[in-house]
């Protein structure tokens, strides 16, 4: 893969598959070979608007392509699992959209059969590959605010979906916590480079038996909290305060525009601005090329041992509301 353009492959062609495919465009070292949808007028109109030359009316057409390098999965999170294996059963490298899985029993298989294969991959947890992020990350290593003992974080948002839609849908996987929470929960294993011991929750269930509001605790070595909110029945601020001892760190929201952080330590107020690439998918995207000229089988600022960590963490938070999904 040394110096070479990467050929893409994005299967399904709903709304974040577009928002990928437009970022990926301003990639000089990829190339969107071909797309893949369950049906052949869809897969068509999406590669006409980007420009891709091969388009086919099956998955499995695209993930055994001799073309394409990676493929990016898009589908709904409960069909994650079987759309990843077959990817890298082909021997694709896959990139697959948040939340991995419907739990963490099936996030293992997928990075068993990865890790078995030899082939590459990663969750899309984009934010963390955001300049932003990077430098957040940075900063708390270099013990900019001190020990770290709290973070508050949230991401609510008000659906204007009908129930049959894949937010509230509970065979298509719908549910605040891992459309959106998973966001706050996968920045709290990132702040605290761990788990939380302790987990108490409270959320709320909807008509259609998903979760359309939680507030979450969560606790570390008996000292440090973090402090989680997810919706999909009402905004807020969708924004970040990691506070240690010597400061704290504000990340601005929303979450699809993470540029700005407010840093204040020691009396001291500032604000930096970490522009975005596109609309922000870029950088992950960089991440995978990397990853793939450097011939590494995963990443290493989202490894695959957190993202199966950070599924557990949101299976013990929805068995505490005794939410269960029909393919579980
Ligand atoms: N990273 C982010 O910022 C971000 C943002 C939004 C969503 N996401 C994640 O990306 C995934 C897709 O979300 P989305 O908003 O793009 O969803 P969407 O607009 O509903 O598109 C999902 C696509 O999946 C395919 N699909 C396969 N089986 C399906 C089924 N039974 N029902 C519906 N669609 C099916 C369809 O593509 P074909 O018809 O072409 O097969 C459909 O267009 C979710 O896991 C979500 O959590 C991530």
């Amino acid at each position: 893969m040394m110096n070479k353009m990467v050929r893409w492959g994005i299967l399904a062609t709903g709304g974040i598959a577009r928002t990928f495919a437009a970022d990926l465009k301003l990639l000089p070292d990829a190339k969107i070979i071909a797309v893949g949808s369950r049906t052949r007028e869809s897969a068509d109109r999406f590669a006409d608007d980007f420009g891709i030359p091969l388009r086919f009316g099956s998955y499995e057409e695209l993930a055994t392509c001799p073309e394409v390098d990676a493929i990016y999965v898009a589908t709904p999170h409960p069909f994650h699992k079987q759309n990843t294996l077959l990817c890298l059963n082909a021997g694709k490298a896959v990139l697959c959209e948040k939340p991995f899985a419907i739990n963490a029993r099936e996030a293992q298989v997928m990075v068993d059969i990865a890790r078995s294969k030899k082939v590459f991959l990663m969750e899309a947890m984009w934010v963390r590959f955001t300049p932003l992020f990077q430098k957040v990350k940075e900063w708390l290593e270099d013990g900019l605010i001190g020990d770290i003992r709290y973070l508050q974080s949230d991401y609510g948002f008000l659906s204007d979906k009908g129930p049959k839609s894949r937010v509230f849908n509970l065979k298509l996987g719908g549910g605040a916590l891992l459309d959106v929470g998973v966001y706050p929960v996968s920045l709290a294993s990132y702040v605290f480079n761990k788990q939380p011991d302790v987990i108490k929750t409270c959320g709320y269930l909807g008509a259609t038996g998903v979760d359309e509001q939680s507030s979450i605790i969560f606790e570390y070595d008996g000292s440090k909290t973090a402090s989680i909110f997810s919706a999909n029945t009402l905004e807020t601020k969708k924004e970040s305060i990691i506070f240690g001892t010597r400061g704290s760190i504000h990340i601005y929201g929303p979450w699809w525009q993470l540029q700005n952080v407010r840093v204040k330590i020691d009396g001291g107020d500032t604000i930096e601005e970490f522009p975005l690439q596109g609309k922000g998918y870029t950088h992950q995207a960089i991440e995978v090329m990397n990853c793939l000229r450097d011939g590494k089988l995963e990443s290493g600022i989202m490894p695959l041992r957190e993202t199966v960590a950070i599924m557990k963490t949101l299976d013990h938070i929805r068995a505490q509301w005794g939410l269960k999904y029909p393919m579980e």
